[in-house]
């Protein structure tokens, strides 16, 4: 695997997943362990897009527990339907939050985060996991976020 991600600075958020995809493929490629590849997944994320907060959190019997993660300490445990993961999980769908103050039942992890967007992943037609991206400002994802990490998504649960 490659030892360092090579990601062009001065281009649209679009190009940056298009650069950084096709390498965590790579990254994550003949390596079954789930956590070593959750993990080395946030870090590439947050380095080559500079997330304030990004990581997992994994469905374990009736909750979802946090897993690999980059950014400050985090909440450890969200029930079904609770705040923005929860509601994926229950939803079973992307969850694209501008403010997260307007979201019922938001789960503040940190005072700083700003807007959201929370991805889950499936295995055999059930919610496994989520990817939880957070921001210090407002409105800072968009359709292109939710395009690429739904992507990303489908490659990670080629190995969950
Ligand atoms: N805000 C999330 C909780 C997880 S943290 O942001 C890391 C939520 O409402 O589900």
């Amino acid at each position: 695997m490659a030892e360092s991600l090579y990601i062009p600075n001065t281009v649209s958020k679009a190009e940056k997943y298009e650069a950084l995809l096709p390498q965590i493929e790579g990254l994550i490629m003949g390596e079954p362990d789930v956590v070593a590849n959750l993990s080395n997944i946030a870090a590439a994320l947050r380095q080559a897009m500079g997330f304030f907060w990004v990581g997992f959190y994994i469905v374990k019997q009736e909750e979802l527990v946090l897993g690999p993660f980059q950014g400050p300490i985090a909440c450890t445990r969200i029930r079904k339907g609770k705040g923005v993961c929860g509601t994926a999980w229950s939803e079973g769908k992307t969850q694209l939050v501008p403010d997260v103050d307007a979201f019922p039942g938001h789960i503040a992890c940190s005072s700083d985060s700003k807007s959201e967007i929370v991805v889950p992943g499936f295995k055999n037609g059930e919610v496994a996991i989520v990817l939880d991206v957070d921001s210090d400002q407002l409105a800072d994802f968009d359709e292109t976020d939710q395009e690429y990490l739904e992507q990303l998504m489908r490659s990670i649960e080629k190995f969950l």
